[in-house]
């Protein structure tokens, strides 16, 4: 008797192989640029190791997934003018020219802040404090030559950065005591003219605040919504607010992320998430001042659990429902780094793991693109 073998097409077959073949690979992945193409642009912090090239499977990732990207410490002040007079602009430059050989929208962080700026800034040759008229000439150097050399190649600036304490007044940094020389009156004075010189430099780059907390201090929120205010009553652009959320599987509430956006769209500014990760450690300091943070203060050594990434994928799930629920306002999310191995926060904080591959919050996040459609 003969037997009826079931008949195998070689090319069904090879075509089966094939469409498995990436997904082993983890390659069958949607791209969030794509899955996000209505919502927002969609970016990650990328630092020079992985823009030189060092590092190929986090510039995979970035290719694929980012339509945007932010330099993770190439264009700060102490980065680029850690001396008086002296420019460094390689690892700058570095990154924007990747940026555009990637089809990635560059964004330059940040012109004026209080962490991450040279010694010699705010002291003059005898280690004396200098003076606002100093300062302020120091401020428009440094903005018209940075801003000047990346004009028409940046897509927007972090003017200011965290200028704002938890409870909505301004941070008592160099830049206020010095500037504002406690006055009432001359208090806004070293956000207004960074703005005001950043327009004059280059018109068409857009022009943003910065800031930690905002999602989860409405006070905080409220601050921001004055300095919006302020430099609206005096005629100076800023086209939106970043709220940078490094926050963790208790906060923010999706109350408090609401907030945050439809109070700073309401006072007339875009909002973008410009430093997204989510640390699993629950316990400790909340907000993302960098004298505070590092890698020992939280990290969790079950953050790979399986029961650790599900709360994650949860937590991502819920940013990212309100994220897609209030597009009309958002125009860009960006994650604070690419994958969990190179995280300033150490952990298990992002999309992808230490072997690159997408995490169930990737998948999570991906779900509430479609479930929006
Ligand atoms: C962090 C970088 O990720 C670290 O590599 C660096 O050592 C310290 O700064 N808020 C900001 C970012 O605006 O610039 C900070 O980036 C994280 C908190």
């Amino acid at each position: 008797m003969r037997i009826n073998r079931p008949k195998v097409n070689i090319f069904i077959l090879v075509d089966v192989l094939l469409a498995v073949a990436p997904c082993i690979a983890g390659q069958d992945t949607p791209a969030l640029k794509d899955v996000f193409e209505d919502h927002f642009l969609i970016g990650g912090a990328l630092n020079r190791w992985l823009v030189s090239g060092r590092n190929p499977g986090a510039v995979a990732i970035a290719q694929k997934h980012f339509n945007t990207a932010t330099a993770e410490n190439e264009m700060k002040w102490q980065s680029l003018n850690s001396w008086p007079n002296q420019y460094n602009w390689q690892a700058a430059d570095s990154f924007v020219d990747f940026c555009g050989k990637n089809k990635m929208a560059p964004i330059g962080h940040c012109l004026v802040w209080h962490s991450q700026v040279p010694r010699w800034l705010f002291r003059d040759d005898s280690g004396n404090a200098i003076t606002r008229d100093a300062l302020l000439a120091r401020m428009k150097d440094h903005i018209t030559t940075v801003v000047g050399r990346y004009k028409g190649r940046v897509k927007g600036w972090d003017v200011v950065n965290e200028a704002l304490n938890e409870n909505g007044t301004l941070r008592n940094s160099q830049w206020l005591q010095i500037i504002g020389e406690g006055s009432e009156d001359k208090k806004y004075d070293f956000i207004e003219n960074a703005f005001r010189w950043a327009h004059e430099v280059d018109p068409n780059t857009e022009l943003y605040y910065n800031d930690y907390s905002l999602e989860s201090s409405k006070a905080k929120t409220d601050g921001a919504v004055a300095i919006v205010k302020h430099l609206k009553s005096k005629g100076l652009r800023i086209d939106a607010v970043g709220i940078q959320l490094h926050g963790s599987l208790t906060h923010p509430s999706p109350e408090g992320l609401e907030y945050a956006i439809t109070s700073l769209a309401d006072a007339g500014v875009k909002v973008m998430v410009t430093e997204l990760d989510i640390r699993t450690r629950t316990r400790g300091y909340r907000g993302a001042d960098i004298g505070r943070i590092n890698r020992r203060s939280t990290s969790d050594q079950n953050a790979t659990t399986p029961e650790i990434q599900k709360k994650l994928a949860d937590k991502y799930a819920e940013i990212f429902s309100v994220l897609v629920k209030h597009k009309e306002y958002i125009t860009r999310v960006t994650f604070w780094g690419v994958y969990d191995g190179a995280s300033w926060i150490g952990g298990s904080p992002l999309l992808f793991d230490r072997s690159y591959q997408p995490k169930e919050a990737f998948f999570a996040v991906v779900k509430t693109a479609q479930e929006s459609q």
